[in-house]
């Protein structure tokens, strides 16, 4: 093989590999997706920023965009929004008090497995801006 097929044939293998992984990506964001829906995570929450809950309001929970936006990075943020999506959250500790309409997140460990709600913490953390 000379070495312009070579390169092309390297060339191909890279853009197939990498239609591979987008794939990959989609199918893993499609399965949390319906994991947030089956579990009713909606209800409250949406993904992007400039999401309206019901009356024209700010959603009841903020969106999970910001929610990345702020703790990625953030030491022990899988495991503490992961407590909080299982136990719910504190009216009088409110982490999103100008952000969301809502007082307070109730518990979900009666709709989600602890794993999956760290699933799920896991792509929030992961959503881009
Ligand atoms: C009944 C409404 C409701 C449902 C259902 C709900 N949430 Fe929430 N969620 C909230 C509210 C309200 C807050 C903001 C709490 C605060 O200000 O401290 C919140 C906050 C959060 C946070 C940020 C917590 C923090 O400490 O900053 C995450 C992550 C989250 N929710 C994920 C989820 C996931 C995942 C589900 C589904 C399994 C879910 N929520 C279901 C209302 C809800």
């Amino acid at each position: 093989m000379n070495s312009m097929n070579a390169l092309r044939l390297s060339l191909s293998v890279a853009a197939l590999l990498a239609a591979g992984s987008a794939a990959a990506d989609a199918k893993a964001d499609d399965a949390a997706r319906q994991l947030a829906t089956r579990s009713g995570c909606f209800i409250c929450h949406a993904i992007e920023l400039d999401a309206k809950g019901p009356e024209g309001l700010k959603p009841v929970g903020p969106p999970w965009k910001a929610v990345a936006a702020r703790y990625k990075g953030a030491k022990d943020a899988r495991k503490n929004l992961t407590t909080a999506v299982m136990g719910g959250t504190s009216p009088y500790n409110r982490h999103w008090k100008d952000e969301s309409s809502g007082i307070a997140m109730p518990p979900n460990g009666v709709a989600i497995s602890e794993a999956d709600a760290a699933k799920l913490v896991d792509w929030i953390l992961g959503l881009q801006k």
